[in-house]
């Protein structure tokens, strides 16, 4: 039987990266961790690179976690340097390839200089329409649900919603993600099945894959591997596999 190939006509609109496995990396190279953060962001630019080719629309990337404040500060801090860096070296390709650059999490808490250079590159990217590149920085999943619960909360209290509004639409309007679509495929690298804080409203009903692939190691190969395994799902979102293949026609 020949091996399955991508069909770019059933590509997903969405795709989430759970980018793990640089220190490791660099530990079986004998190597300090942040040697394995710096292949990581090459990584990083292959596969932003491989979904704008391939057409993908939103391309979200967990770059630092909320949790990930608490690793030593100078991985910290070098993490924070790769990041402006990132943006300083791929501001002209982000801009040729119309790439629309957008960040998610509480970033008033990454140092000043770096949030101003990611701030100018959203604000200069803002009508890039070829794809969006979601940056999850300083995100957590939790962190963001109860973020958008007290913005309803006090919406409420402000006697400008009332609680018989707050629906699935209104609260997702509440979180960083508003108006970007759900991912329908979440990668994560580096052999950990978890989803560690990741979009966790939005991967309500995401197909998961997961590879043993530390991802500095992660190539373009390995991104289509994971999209031709996700078109050979069956999603059902809750129906019978019948009902589904009748709504299909
Ligand atoms: C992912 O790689 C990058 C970040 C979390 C910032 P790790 O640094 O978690 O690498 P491992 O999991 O220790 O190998
Ligand atoms: C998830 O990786 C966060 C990012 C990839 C940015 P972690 O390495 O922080 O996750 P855990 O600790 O294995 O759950
Ligand atoms: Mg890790």
């Amino acid at each position: 039987m020949n091996a399955p190939r991508l069909d770019r006509h059933r590509l997903p609109h969405h795709i989430a990266v759970i980018m793990d496995g640089n220190g490791r990396w660099a530990r079986q190279r004998g190597r300090p961790r942040v040697f394995g953060h710096r292949a990581g962001s090459k990584a990083v630019r292959r596969v932003v690179r491989a979904c704008r080719r391939l057409g993908i629309e939103v391309l979200s990337l967990y770059a630092f976690s909320a949790q990930n404040w608490g690793r030593p500060a100078d991985e910290v801090h070098h993490l924070m340097d790769l990041l402006g860096e990132f943006i300083i070296k791929e501001w002209q390709e982000i801009m040729e390839r119309g790439i629309r650059v957008v960040h998610i999490g509480a970033i008033r808490r990454v140092p000043a200089e770096v949030r101003s250079r990611l701030k100018a590159l959203e604000l200069a990217s803002q009508r890039n329409r070829d794809m969006t590149l979601v940056l999850a920085l300083s995100y957590g999943g939790r962190e963001e649900i109860v973020r958008g619960a007290q913005r309803l909360v006090s919406r409420a209290a402000a006697g400008k919603l009332r609680p018989a509004d707050v629906d699935a639409d209104c609260f997702s309007r509440a979180l960083y993600t508003a108006g970007l679509p759900e991912p329908e495929l979440l990668i994560r690298t580096g052999g950990e099945r978890r989803i560690s804080n990741f979009l966790l409203w939005q991967c309500a009903y995401t197909e998961l894959f997961f590879t043993d692939v530390l991802w500095p190691d992660f190539k373009v190969a390995d991104l289509r591997a994971a999209i031709i395994d996700f078109q050979g799902r069956s999603r059902r979102f809750g129906l019978t596999g019948e009902q589904w293949e009748e709504r299909d026609g």
